[in-house]
């Protein structure tokens, strides 16, 4: 299924002796497995981070944070392994002085599906009216607990360039990118333009499929891709999408349409997409903001933009 490519080989190899490394065998990676769960004694770090408002309170969680930084400094200590990423910035023209190797790792990792035995979720249809597939916990999860990830199958990169030249300033201050992940089937790769439309066969362009992590940066999860539990992230629907989708009838406006979609959406969230590993995030993961009970959909809010763009 997977065309390997030396990135690819290279990821893996990265990820793997990343993450052998830096958990012991008293402390294993695998927290979650498909029905058992190590007891959370046996693990190191108790202590609560905070991103983004939300307290992240589980070990698994935690380690991935921390072993993406680790994942960061071996990536900022080999150069060569920036190569793969490097290669897609040469074939879009980006002139690559202008890319810092901070940028570069934070891409890589973003757009990288690590080997995370994270499997707290299935998808199936969705419970909302005409939401097409969604996501479903298997197993009770509590409040600030990572259920799963946000895949960067794709990556959107909007980089925004310094108008220090005043006659520059009506020219395009913007130049968009988009970096595809070393797992991702080179026949699965299609052009720009095909991500922001869509074709004739897939009913929704990749894009309805970005979630932002911030300025810069939107990570896009291909549907086709849901082999892996650890990258549910894009399967979560949004609890007031329908009344967003159903738009504006003649009794209500605009705006009201969009409080009330706004006051639906955030009263059924029981997740929120949350940028991990710090350094403005090395990866998006799906985090619980209210206890979850096995066999309950996983919601979160897109926010108005994204319905205002795909409907208006
Ligand atoms: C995830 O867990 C389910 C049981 O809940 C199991 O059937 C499935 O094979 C597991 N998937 C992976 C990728 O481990």
């Amino acid at each position: 299924m997977h065309a390997t490519s030396p990135g690819n080989a290279l990821a893996a190899a990265l990820t793997h002796s990343i993450l052998a490394s830096s958990f012991g065998s008293a402390c294993a990676f695998i927290i979650h497995t498909s029905q058992t769960s190590v007891p959370r004694s046996h693990c190191c770090c108790a202590t609560q981070i905070s991103i983004g408002g939300i307290d992240i309170n589980d070990d698994f969680g935690m380690q991935l944070h921390v072993n993406l930084q680790k994942m960061r400094d071996d990536l900022l200590s080999n150069p060569s392994k920036l190569k793969p990423i490097k290669q897609q910035h040469e074939s879009n023209d980006v002139d690559d002085e202008e890319l810092s190797p901070d940028a570069l790792v934070q891409e890589t990792l973003l757009s990288s599906r690590l080997p995370l035995k994270l499997n707290r979720t299935r998808v199936a249809d969705s419970n909302l009216p005409d939401a097409g597939r969604g996501l479903f916990a298997t197993q009770d999860i509590a409040k600030g607990e990572l259920i799963t990830c946000y895949p960067g199958d794709a990556l959107l990169c909007e980089y925004k360039e310094d108008i220090t030249d005043e006659e520059e300033l009506f020219q395009d201050d913007e130049s968009e990118v988009i970096l595809w992940g070393d797992h991702v089937d080179s026949n699965d790769i299609v052009e720009d333009d095909e991500v922001f439309d869509g074709t004739d066969d897939t009913s929704a362009p990749l894009v309805s499929y970005a979630a932002t992590v911030n300025d810069v940066y939107s990570v896009m999860g291909m549907p086709s891709l849901d082999y892996d539990p650890a990258y549910y992230g894009h399967f979560a629907n949004d609890g007031g999408g329908h009344i967003a989708l159903e738009g504006v009838d003649e009794a209500m406006g605009v705006e009201e349409m969009l409080a009330l979609y706004v006051e639906k959406s955030i009263e059924v969230a029981n997740a929120r997409h949350v940028p991990l590993g710090g350094y403005g995030g090395l990866h998006l993961g799906t985090v619980a903001i209210k206890d979850i009970k096995k066999g309950d959909e996983i919601l979160v809010t897109y926010g108005p933009e994204y319905w205002m763009d795909l409907n208006f």
